[in-house]
């Protein structure tokens, strides 16, 4: 069997050493290829943002594990200390003794092999395929090749391949501006953003098109302008606008659930919740919106909470709890009697607005012969004492 090993930190698993397995195994049709993240990396620090082993392996898994005939293995995962590639071509050649091994390296590392952990081995036991990414053959190269294979034997093959943009430690970085998304597989992503691996921050227009497949269509205005409108006031007021802009785009997440759904994300996310709020679905997709858009979109804590009081507020809000609340209320599709007035408000004095809103709704509910929420009722008079404070 001819087996492919394909080794790197992986950090991430980006499109491009997708591109790199796909040239693989178009030149050499391998029967496997083993992809093998590696543990510590011999010959270079990892980035302190590096995640844990397991979850670099959890990455692979999901880059690489539904190209045909790609297996990830956690062999180097497993051993302790530095994951010297002798080693793991050893254990492999004791696995399979009668497997044809062909190792899988860039330019930069068959030039370095020398200084690597026992050369010998890795030459002995295996085939060396070198990626030319795009490279032409340079001179440096063949004369460096044809020296290891003078001094050590073996056989060396080059492999051409496209370029790629990126190397992952743009990728890392642009992860944490809120972008790189176009340079990871989607599932990759979708991970890589909700355990907040390298500190990542989803993309706006990638947190949209999730709440849109989330959201009932009649919704989806109300939510893009409450996202708008969000991040009208923070100009007008301060805060972070990508904030305000994530938290508008997914404060309503979980407003299409039924009542029975809602109790189910409560279970799921270990939500306690008392039997009031439990009764009103309005204001349980608030707890439930918080928790999904925390556990699954990577929201920082301060949108998570802004989410959590957006329908009842509640005392001492932040500004960006306040900003949510009252961008729900005032969005441009919003039509109510005095939602001018309000709108005007909001942009004059934003605690007198917080005070408007909730006494707006506070006389609906009581109007209705709903109840109100003692929170509500709280927040409400916290901002009232405020204005009494401030005059
Ligand atoms: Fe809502
Ligand atoms: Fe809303």
């Amino acid at each position: 069997m001819r087996r492919v090993v394909y080794g790197g930190t992986f950090n991430p698993p980006h499109l491009g050493h997708i591109q790199a397995v796909h040239s693989v195994s178009n030149a050499l049709k391998p029967d496997k290829i083993l992809v093998i993240p590696t543990n510590l990396a011999p010959h270079k620090e990892m980035s302190s943002d590096t995640p844990p082993p397991a979850e670099r392996l959890e990455l692979c898994r999901l880059a690489f594990g539904e190209i045909p005939g790609v297996e990830v293995s956690s062999l180097e995962m497993r051993r302790e200390g530095k994951s010297y590639t002798s080693d793991t071509i050893l254990e492999l050649k004791a696995m399979y003794p009668r497997d044809e091994l062909i190792f899988v390296m860039g330019t930069d590392m068959i030039l370095s092999l020398e200084t690597w952990h026992m050369p010998e081995v890795i030459l002995e036991h295996a085939v060396l395929a070198v990626l030319l990414r795009g490279e032409p053959e340079d001179d440096r190269v063949s004369a460096h090749i044809a020296h290891l294979k003078q001094r050590y034997g073996g056989e060396i093959i080059l492999i051409q391949a496209p370029v790629y943009p990126m190397a992952s430690s743009d990728i890392r970085a642009a992860l944490k501006q809120a972008a790189g998304r176009a340079f990871l597989s989607e599932k990759v992503y979708a991970r890589i953003i909700k355990k907040r691996d390298y500190a990542a921050k989803a993309e706006l227009s990638w947190l949209k098109d999730r709440a849109v497949e989330l959201l009932a269509p009649k919704r989806v205005p109300h939510v893009l302008g409450c996202a708008e409108e969000a991040v009208r006031l923070t100009e007008r007021w301060g805060g972070d606008a990508y904030e305000a802009a994530a938290a508008g785009i997914l404060h309503d997440i979980t407003k299409k659930c039924t009542l029975d759904e809602q109790l189910l994300l409560c279970d799921k996310y270990g939500i306690m919740i008392d039997t009031l709020v439990a009764g009103i679905e309005k204001t349980l997709h608030q707890i439930t919106g918080a928790a999904v858009a925390y556990e699954e979109f990577g929201v920082s804590e301060a949108v998570r909470d802004a989410i959590r009081w957006h329908t009842t507020g509640k005392a001492g809000m932040s500004l960006l709890e306040k900003i949510l609340y009252l961008a729900d209320y005032i969005e441009p599709t919003r039509r109510f009697d005095g939602v001018e007035a309000l709108r005007d408000l909001c942009y004059r004095d934003i605690d007198g607005a917080m005070e408007l809103g909730l006494r707006m709704t506070i006389d609906d509910l009581s109007a209705k012969g709903a109840p109100v929420l003692e929170v509500s009722a709280q927040a409400y008079d916290w901002f009232r004492q405020r204005r009494g404070e401030s005059t």
